[in-house]
């Protein structure tokens, strides 16, 4: 199902990203994701760090970094804190049952991914939209490529069955806070996620892909019905 962005999507994104906060505990390491509904949950994040909540986050993105700056938010690294407690961060898609994920389309899932890696939960934060059967279909899988001969990856994408696309902004190649490409793959509905995982993360050239395998642990639904909470 898709739907445009509007404001009863938007207030689903809230809802869901509200009560992934409630899972924060004082004293955590967070991994703060990206995307819209990541954040909300910064907001809703920030109201309770204003209320004497202490935490630290590890941003997933410049941008990121810059709303918990300004929302006040307290920041660390890695350099400080080698493990993180909890991560909330939005997905493009959610596969039913197995709780794989798609993301990427904001352009920050190298960060995103290494920071869900190093968490102990990782809490995904939808609308109903975003729920899937399969990943892939209608959405591209997006592939973080380095930019040095990005054609010869494209070459090898296309043979394993992806049909890439070179991500742009403003007319050029759009460039990740790594410095990296994108490439937006089509891709049929994946019945095997780790067998195209281990596919794509053969291939020299590509850093990582947008297929989050067995990492999510939580993921909270903004459903028009309610909030849905669903447990690995
Ligand atoms: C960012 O790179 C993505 O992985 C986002 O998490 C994803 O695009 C979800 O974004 P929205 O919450 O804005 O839909």
């Amino acid at each position: 199902m898709t739907m445009p962005p509007s404001s009863e999507q938007e207030a689903l994104k809230r809802a869901a990203a509200e009560r992934a906060v409630m899972e924060v505990e004082d004293g955590m390491v967070l991994g703060l994701g990206s995307g819209s509904t990541a954040a909300f949950a910064l907001e809703a994040l920030a109201r309770r760090v204003r209320k004497g909540l202490r935490v630290a986050g590890i941003p997933t993105s410049a941008k990121t970094a810059a709303l918990a700056r300004r929302l006040g938010v307290p920041l660390t690294r890695f350099a400080e804190h080698g493990r993180i407690d909890v991560t909330i961060d939005g997905a493009d898609q959610v596969e039913r049952g197995a709780l794989n994920l798609v993301k990427g389309l904001g352009g920050a899932l190298l960060r995103e991914k290494i920071v869900a890696s190093a968490s102990r939960r990782m809490i995904v934060v939808v609308d109903e939209t975003k729920l899937v059967e399969r990943l892939g279909g209608d959405k591209p899988l997006p592939v973080e490529i380095v930019a040095f001969g990005w054609q010869t990856v494209f070459e090898r994408l296309t043979a394993i069955g992806c049909g890439p696309r070179l991500r742009s902004a403003e007319d050029k190649p759009f460039v990740t806070d790594g410095g990296n490409h994108i490439a937006d793959c089509a891709v049929a509905a994946i019945t095997d996620p780790a067998g195209l995982e281990a596919r794509l993360s053969s291939i020299v050239g590509v850093v990582e892909s947008g297929l989050f395998i067995g990492l999510a642990s939580m993921i909270v639904v903004g459903r028009a019905s309610g909030v849905e909470v669903i447990e690995r």
